[in-house]
């Protein structure tokens, strides 16, 4: 390694951004320089900043809602890779809904890590399908979740993708066991990425992370953020898959159901009201409907909380 290149390793090291300018994503292309959308260059800056100065804010976790196809998990493998190249000593855990999903992040990883230049690649030791160790002693594994810890120690970095598609059970005992043990560790750093899918506990952890109650820093990104989806593109998915699944898939709207087409839905728009305001609210409207209707009709009313 030269004194350019060391500089490099250095720069790269304490900025992503200068970091992201060495990596190649595979896309309709073949493998490309990674040219960051303009929320997934300030969705890794958060990351890092947010890991970077953890003692001063005190909010190094992220909850992200993001629509589907958006590029979430490819910002994911580079954060990670990030991460796992510039911090010694690191358990790095990736769970999914999924185990193939945890598997397509780990193997972006490495695709990822084999196309930077060699002067920004730590040795790996070994690498399997679901491990990657490198010679800095960082390791990154695909974990599960469940009620038991995640692996023997701390998990330092815990990236999860589409949480909200999680088997809901086994998520709440995940989410009231293992997570608030990592998530309150100031020397760790949990990131949360998912298309909404309901009132679940992702949707709590995300609710409470919007009313500062957590050290979660919560982002939202909107369909038109990707490149080349506009109102017209807007309106032909509309046409296509219709409105309950254009709102929850690409509008990121957290929805009681998506399949309830006969259903009388009373959405409450929390924007004028706090969300506590808003579930009161609701547990009234419940209440006064059921003195005029009968329970049939009732069971055709769906209620949503929609917020901005
Ligand atoms: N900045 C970018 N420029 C060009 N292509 C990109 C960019 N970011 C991601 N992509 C491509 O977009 C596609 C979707 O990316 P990715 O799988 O990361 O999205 P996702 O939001 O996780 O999707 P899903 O909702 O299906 O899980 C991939 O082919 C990826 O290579
Ligand atoms: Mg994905």
């Amino acid at each position: 390694m030269n004194i350019k290149q060391k500089n490099t390793f250095e720069t790269c090291s304490k900025n992503i951004s200068q970091f992201i300018k060495y990596v190649k994503i595979l896309t309709a292309e073949g493998y490309t320089n990674f040219r960051p959308y303009r929320f997934q260059r300030t969705l890794l800056r958060k990351f890092a900043d947010s890991w970077q100065n953890r003692e001063e804010t005190k909010r190094q976790n992220h909850i992200v809602i993001a629509p589907r196809q958006c590029g979430k998990t490819t910002i994911s493998a580079i954060y990670i890779l990030w991460y796992a190249l510039f911090n010694s000593d690191k358990c790095i855990a990736i769970l999914a809904n999924k185990e193939s999903i945890a598997e397509e992040i780990l193997n972006k990883v490495q695709e990822i890590y084999n196309r930077l230049p060699d002067f920004l690649k730590v040795n790996i030791k070994k690498a399997t399908y679901n491990r990657i160790d490198f010679e800095n002693g960082t390791y990154i594994f695909i974990g599960a979740y469940s009620r038991r810890p995640i692996c023997g120690k701390t998990v330092d970095l815990m990236v999860f993708d589409e949480m909200a598609f999680c088997d809901a059970r086994v998520l709440h005992d995940f989410v009231v066991s293992v997570f608030p043990v990592q998530a309150a560790h100031i020397n760790t750093q949990t990131i949360l990425l998912s298309t909404p899918n309901g009132y679940n506990d992702f949707y709590e952890i995300y609710q409470h992370a919007l009313e500062g109650k957590s050290s979660f820093i919560a982002t939202r990104i909107q369909y038109n953020e990707v490149p080349g989806r506009d109102e017209e593109w807007k309106n032909r998915m509309i046409r296509y898959y219709g409105q309950k699944f254009f709102d929850q898939e690409y509008d990121t709207q957290f929805l009681g159901s998506v399949d309830g087409n006969n259903k009388i839905a009373i959405t409450i728009d929390t924007r004028p009201m706090s969300h506590e305001k808003a579930k009161s609210l609701m547990a009234k409207l419940k209440k006064l409907y059921s003195k005029v209707l009968n329970k049939d009709e009732i069971e055709n009313i769906s209620y949503e909380i929609k917020y901005e």
